[in-house]
């Protein structure tokens, strides 16, 4: 594993294949007629009266027959499961100013939430040019979309390649680029893609099925320095030193391939009894941040090389724009935030943007109380340079 060009962060660089695929090419098999019937089982029932767990809640698989449980888990403050709900939307609109006939990149179109709003403004002149890492959402999002009067097209496609997917729409440049950081509702929700401590599923953490290496390779095969120092950098873990000397030691006996197996490792490294932790989060009323959760932040980070990603979107993205276009990002942690503000503010020094959020907005109470995923976000924007005025003595 080789540390990037500066040294100064621990994660490696990942061989993302930006190649730009069509959705859905070789996915599908052309005929299965010939195949017998699978034998349908039935979902086994869960005997209890408090589901905790996504597969024994029977109604929030069929959302569809039961309307009333959306509108109850939102009451709540939940995400019903296989939803999203966009952050600071009408912020975003109100900043990035989206209007009639206008072409708009969704850079992380996710649930398509934000992308709705767009579409609403831009009309049926306008264009949405949709990109996302996770192809199975981006293949559900089109089929959501698609009932739209508004073209839409959608790439497979990581935005650091943002001037690819231009390129092949023959596109030179748009009006307004967004990016809404990090996972969606789905994704963290799904224990299939092991990036959420509350479930048992495996280690992978990809957002993007074409990266090569999984959450559970870099944690089987990184020294103990480079984890150490991917927990500090890319999570802020005080106890970082403990939880990568722990496993290393224990991988010498046993891969470490579950979720629930480095949730179980982090607790020993803090020497946190699960029990106590569980009774004193109960009686305590601010909510106290699980202890697995930043490590899981900067395994994720690094798996997906997030923040290199980030810095190459901002790099390129105002060669992207339209003179007195606006760009905009919704950040989850300060490591993505500072990266933001350095960009757009030297951007302004530079004369590339005209100007750019002096603060980041964040969202109001009762948008985190309605949606507590939401508390972290913070959304910055700015506004590419006009064309210089044309110099008379040039004519
Ligand atoms: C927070 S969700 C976006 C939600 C969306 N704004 C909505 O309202 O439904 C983030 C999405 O960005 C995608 N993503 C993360 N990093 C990406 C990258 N570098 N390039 C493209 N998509 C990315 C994830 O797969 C995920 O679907």
């Amino acid at each position: 594993m080789t540390p990037t060009a500066s040294g100064k962060t621990g994660y490696h660089i990942l061989k993302i294949d930006m190649a730009i695929e069509e959705i859905g090419s070789n996915k599908f098999s052309s005929d299965n007629s010939t195949q017998p019937p699978k034998n349908h089982t039935r979902r086994r029932r869960y005997s209890g009266t408090h589901p905790r767990k996504f597969e024994q809640k029977y109604k929030e698989h069929n959302i569809s027959a039961y309307p009333e449980i959306k509108e109850h888990l939102l009451a709540k403050g939940k995400t019903p499961a296989g939803s999203h709900i966009p952050v600071l939307k009408e912020e975003v609109m109100e900043c990035l100013k989206p209007e009639s006939g206008q072409i708009v990149v969704d850079c992380t179109i996710g649930y398509g939430g934000h992308a709705s709003e767009f579409i609403k403004h831009i009309g049926p002149n306008g264009k949405l040019i949709a990109l996302d890492v996770d192809n199975a959402e981006l293949e559900r999002t089109r089929q959501r979309l698609s009932k739209e009067n508004v073209p839409v097209s959608f790439h497979h496609s990581n935005f650091a390649g943002i001037a690819k997917v231009l390129k092949k729409e023959t596109i030179d440049v748009c009006d307004i680029i967004f990016a809404d950081l990090g996972v969606s509702s789905m994704q963290i929700d799904n224990p299939e893609r092991g990036m959420s401590y509350k479930n048992e599923g495996p280690l992978d953490m990809r957002m993007d099925e074409r990266l090569k290496q999984t959450a559970g390779d870099l944690l089987n095969s990184l020294s103990e320095e480079k984890l150490s120092k991917a927990f500090l950098e890319l999570g802020d873990e005080p106890d970082h030193k403990e939880i990568a000397h722990l496993i290393v030691t224990k991988r010498r006996a046993e891969p470490i391939t579950k979720t629930t197996q480095l949730v179980d490792l982090i607790f020993e490294a803090k020497g946190i009894n699960k029990k106590i932790w569980r009774q004193q989060r109960r009686s305590s009323k601010s909510v106290s941040l699980h202890p697995a959760a930043l490590v899981f932040q900067a395994l994720r980070i690094l798996v997906n090389d997030e923040l290199g990603c980030l810095k190459e979107l901002l790099r390129i993205a105002p060669y992207c724009l339209n003179p007195g276009g606006r760009i905009g990002i919704i950040s989850f942690h300060s490591g993505e935030d500072r990266i933001v503000k350095k960009a757009f503010r030297e951007g302004v020094r530079n004369g590339i943007y005209q100007r750019a959020a002096e603060e980041p907005i964040v969202p109001q109470r009762e948008e985190i109380n309605s949606n507590p995923r939401s508390a972290s976000a913070k959304f910055r924007w700015a506004v590419r340079k006009d064309i210089e005025p044309r110099n008379d003595h040039d004519a």
